[in-house]
């Protein structure tokens, strides 16, 4: 059985940034309580281990008065981050600098008179902070929507980070046959189409493929359905949920990972299949395991 992993996968810069921002805070403000409004990132291993530092998640803004709260990658709305500044707390902002430009690139296009179309996931708290940077015809819409229920005059698409960047062509064209003028913005980030890239090449030469990641993870989901197209998947958020039988006839098997997954799960991953095969040369760090690149095969 050979196992790889994809060239690129693991922690993204953002997230990267968001646990170096979270540490820093625990190390200058010794004693006091921190907070992350929501969880830092999609993943319960990062979480359980933040909460044993003393960084909790709040649910809400409510629950904040006069305390130190990070802000995640995924950003706020404006209206919470306002409501944090009136009731006292110290603000460290760990909204990914990829998330905050489209922020920005939504609130130029208002202003230039631009109808924003938001290419996301609606219930997704990226996208709920970045439509509250629009205004009253600022709609959010998925990728397989029909978008040309009229004509329009000027028209700005903007993507969710972690899009796929197939989606983003397919709703340019569709939105380019109703409209005078159309500016699209490709806010997909770099880690999240390198990612997709690697995982695909990856899925379409092996029998059986493990995306590692938070179920609830945006950019783990969508390796997980390109990667299902190409072969057999799983989506598992560690490696307790391997089963000898999921292994069963399998020759060539590859792992890739969401932007929030550490570099330590995966290699807990490759060494669990590594055990139920009966192979005792475990990695010890990620190098170890072996990188996919398209020339290998
Ligand atoms: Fe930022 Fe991209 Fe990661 S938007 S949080 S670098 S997936």
């Amino acid at each position: 059985m050979t196992i790889y992993r994809a060239q690129h996968s693991g922690f993204c810069f953002g997230v990267k940034r968001a646990i170096k921002l979270a540490q820093d805070a625990k190390a200058h403000y010794i004693g006091k309580q921190i907070f992350t409004l929501g969880e830092l990132i999609h993943n319960p291993q990062i979480v359980h281990e933040l909460k044993n530092g003393g960084i909790e998640p709040a649910n809400s803004v409510d629950e904040l008065h006069d305390s130190v709260v990070i802000i995640r990658s995924h950003g706020i709305t404006r209206s919470e981050r306002l409501e944090l500044q009136q009731n006292g707390n110290v603000i460290i902002d760990a909204t990914c600098p990829y998330v905050a430009r489209t922020h920005e690139l939504i609130r130029d296009m208002i202003r230039e008179g631009y109808q924003v179309y938001i290419m996301g996931d609606a219930d997704h708290p990226e996208v709920i902070g970045m439509l509250s940077y629009g205004d009253e015809h600022t709609r959010v819409i998925s990728p397989r929507e029909d978008v040309c229920k009229a004509n329009y005059q000027k028209v700005s698409l903007i993507s969710q980070t972690t899009q796929k960047m197939d989606d983003l062509i397919d709703l340019s064209g569709k939105l380019l046959n109703c409209t005078k003028e159309l500016r699209i913005f490709n806010t997909i980030c770099l880690a999240t189409s390198e990612r997709q890239t690697a995982s695909l090449s990856l899925a379409s030469e092996t029998d059986l493929m493990f995306v590692v990641g938070g179920k609830r993870s945006s950019n783990t989901r969508q390796l997980y359905a390109i990667c299902k197209a190409q072969t057999e998947c799983y989506h598992i958020e560690d490696e307790t949920e391997i089963t000898p039988e999921m292994l069963i006839g399998k020759e060539t098997i590859g792992i890739t990972a969401g932007a929030s997954t550490p570099d330590d799960m995966i290699i807990k991953v490759y060494n669990q299949i590594k055990e139920i095969n009966r192979d005792p040369s475990f990695a010890k760090s990620i190098e170890e395991i072996p990188l996919f690149k398209e020339e290998s095969c």
